[in-house]
């Protein structure tokens, strides 16, 4: 059998404050009825003043430390992926290291937005494959309510926090595992979707010269940035792409639709997941589907999503995931994963 990384913990977290619709129409023009139906979300979660992201980090990481039955100290390699880091520098993955006590094996962040869980598990199981590591934990991590403009009623209602995560460990030894990933961009749609620079003086030529239609870039007094887009342009991108890449990986494993059990796709809108999964002929029973309680929290939406579903007890072993995701740049992927857990 060859070398393959298999999922042996799942863990989430989800920050206490709930932000219903309802609560939104306080805040900006838009109904719930509005968001309901362009979207599918109904609340999210919000990070508590005093958390930061390697706070939400920590406490899945945690949960999927002790469901691997793993202390943190057996781990090679520590990844955070995620698109709202504590600090520029250092990154996440070594505040999380430190926080959990541990050190002695490599961290390091992982930025490829709402992509950034399903490009590091490709990342982490290839480097598994190769042989460079037996036992790793990947989080992702968000607190994407930090980088809203909380009076833009057309992205403020779209995102919530938290975190997700998995322990991979090497196995020879079965069927299941990682089965393959397919990982791909285009950069010429940066400007569709975009957050500044966070620190101060960042400059809006950073993104180079900006078309007379891309969106003025927002950055506040504080030099914080906020998330800036063209919604119904990324709405059609992303249905078009996402529905390549399923297929892609599929082919790529030498799989077809009719062997998938679940989509365990990005949570943006319920809209783009329904359009994924008529692609994939999969009933909606056959999708794990949190965008109405968690919204887009962007990395972390896929490990939560997996979480949720594992810990109803929904997967099972043998069953094979359809993971997806697409975000900002644009960056967008898929991995398939044969279950080998109980
Ligand atoms: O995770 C990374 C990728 N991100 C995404 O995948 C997001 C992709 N995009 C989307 O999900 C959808 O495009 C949105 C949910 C953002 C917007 O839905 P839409 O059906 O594409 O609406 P729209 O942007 O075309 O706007 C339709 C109308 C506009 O009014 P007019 O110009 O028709 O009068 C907007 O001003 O809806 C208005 N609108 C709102 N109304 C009430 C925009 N936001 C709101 C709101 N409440 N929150």
């Amino acid at each position: 059998m060859p070398v393959r990384a298999h999922i042996t913990g799942v863990g989430g977290y989800l920050p206490e404050r709930v932000l219903t619709n309802r609560d939104l129409e306080r805040i900006v023009d838009t109904s719930d009825e509005w968001i309901v139906e362009r979207t599918g979300i109904r609340e999210r979660h919000i990070i508590a003043e005093d958390q930061r992201t390697s706070d939400l980090a920590l406490e899945a990481a945690r949960q999927a430390l002790a469901d691997a039955g793993i202390e943190a100290g057996d781990l090679d390699a520590l990844v955070v992926a995620t698109t709202t880091p504590d600090m520029v520098f250092p990154s996440t993955a070594a505040i999380v290291q430190a926080k959990l006590g541990v050190a002695g094996f490599p961290v390091w962040d992982i930025q490829a937005v709402c992509s950034g869980f399903v490009y590091g598990l490709a990342q982490l199981a290839g480097m598994m494959e190769a042989g460079m590591f037996r036992r790793v934990l990947l989080v992702g991590a968000e607190s994407m309510s930090r980088i809203l403009d909380w009076t833009d009623r057309s992205t403020c209602v779209l995102f919530g926090d938290g975190a997700g995560a998995v322990v991979l460990e090497a196995r020879d030894d079965g069927e299941g595992g990682v089965l393959g990933s397919v990982l791909d961009a285009d950069g010429s749609h940066r400007k569709l979707l975009m957050a500044a620079h966070p620190h101060p003086g960042a400059s809006p030529d950073a993104v180079g010269d900006a078309p007379d239609d891309a969106p003025d870039l927002q950055v506040d007094a504080a030099g914080v940035a906020a998330i800036e887009m063209k919604g119904n342009e990324v709405f059609r991108i992303a249905v078009t792409r996402l529905g390549e890449v399923v297929g892609r990986v599929l082919d790529h494993c030498g799989m077809d639709e009719s062997e998938v059990d679940w989509l365990i796709p990005h949570q943006a809108n319920i809209r783009i997941i329904q359009a994924t999964a008529r692609k994939l002929g999969l009933g909606m029973e056959r999708i794990a589907i949190t965008v109405d309680r968690h919204a887009n929290t962007s990395s972390a939406s896929v490990p939560l999503a997996l979480n949720e579903y594992y810990r109803a007890e929904r997967i099972r072993p043998g069953q094979v995931l359809l993971l997806e995701a697409f975000g900002a740049g644009f960056v967008w992927g898929a991995n398939l994963v044969r279950w080998s857990k109980s």
